[in-house]
């Protein structure tokens, strides 16, 4: 009989972690499973994940099917992401988690001045090099034309050059190239390195705002909360130099339907871009006509790690 020795505690008798006793002694249980990780970090951030998870489960009082639901939902998550679709990352965006690491780690700690946005799921690494001036419109896309001069300085202010800047945008339709079979490999992508005084400059179209895939999980989780699956219109634009923190962020259309409704919470104050409409004077190139736009826009670069981030798609 001694095998059924009734236990009161919740603590371990064997060296083992411990038996479930009962429903509060879960979560103590799995934190000391997981205590022996000799990585510091990744001890402290399971810890903190499964004591909130569990808090999160007793707080909503999940049930069983809801708990069906949730795996269901995780499973699709994976299914539906592949080469040229990431669902991980939309779901990210769509429930404000991407942008709330984004704003920990970028500008004074947080603050809401700070220079940097969201990745979201659609840069692709090695876009072409294009001449600093040069069009990144790569098969023929409607739209206003739009050049961009960007500065790229320190925060002290000073410029720096020799920056490789990429810049992707969707087209005024609505899709970025590798959603659409009409668009040219690498549309609306290019790269660019800075000029000694800091500034890159690149033609394009302006963009438009643009639905967010709504075929997968997330498309379902936005339905059942009568949310719009909209971004307002943006460009993305990565800084990356060694000695610098890689600079993600975008600059948006102000006055964008959208522009306090972005579905995955990626506008603030400081990004919203001077996008000026021009009617008449002399165009900047002689086979533009009216209305074309300009976009004048500094980026802050901090000194830092130049890491450049996991491409989210091939
Ligand atoms: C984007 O701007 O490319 C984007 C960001 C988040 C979700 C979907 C798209
Ligand atoms: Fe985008």
């Amino acid at each position: 009989m001694d095998h059924q020795i009734n236990q009161t505690s919740s603590s371990p008798q064997h060296g083992g972690y411990g038996v479930i006793e009962d429903v509060d002694s879960v979560t103590d249980c799995v934190v000391r499973a997981m205590s022996r990780a000799p990585n510091a970090r990744l001890r402290a951030i399971m810890e903190s994940f499964v004591r909130h998870l569990h808090a999160f489960v007793r707080e909503v009082r999940l049930t069983e099917a809801e708990y069906d639901v949730a795996i269901d939902f995780l499973n699709r998550i994976g299914k539906a992401t592949n080469d040229t679709h990431n669902e991980g990352i939309l779901f990210a965006d769509a429930v404000g988690f991407s942008t709330l690491a984004c704003l920990l780690n970028n500008g004074l700690h947080g603050a809401p001045q700070t220079a940097a946005a969201l990745l979201g799921p659609f840069w692709r690494d090695n876009a072409p090099f294009t001449p600093n001036g040069a069009s990144i419109v790569r098969s023929p896309t409607p739209g206003p034309t739009l050049f961009v001069t960007g500065h790229v300085r320190d925060p002290h202010g000073r410029p720096i050059p020799e920056v490789e800047v990429d810049i992707w945008h969707s087209s005024p339709v609505g899709l970025y190239e590798n959603q659409d079979p009409n668009q040219a490999e690498m549309n609306l992508r290019g790269r660019a390195h800075t000029r000694e005084d800091g500034v890159f400059q690149f033609r394009s179209v302006k963009p438009a705002g643009y639905p967010v895939p709504t075929g997968g999980p997330v498309g379902d989780l936005l339905r059942a909360q009568r949310r719009e699956p909209y971004r307002p219109a943006h460009l993305h634009v990565m800084g990356y130099k060694p000695g610098y923190k890689t600079l993600i962020t975008q600059v948006f259309v102000p006055d964008d339907p959208y522009i306090e409704n972005d579905v995955v919470f990626g506008v603030t104050r400081t990004l919203m871009g001077d996008y000026r409409r021009h009617d008449d004077g002399e165009p900047p190139a002689l086979d533009v006509t009216p209305p074309w736009y300009t976009l004048d826009y500094t980026f802050v670069m901090e000194p830092g790690e130049a890491k450049r981030p996991m491409p989210p798609i091939k």
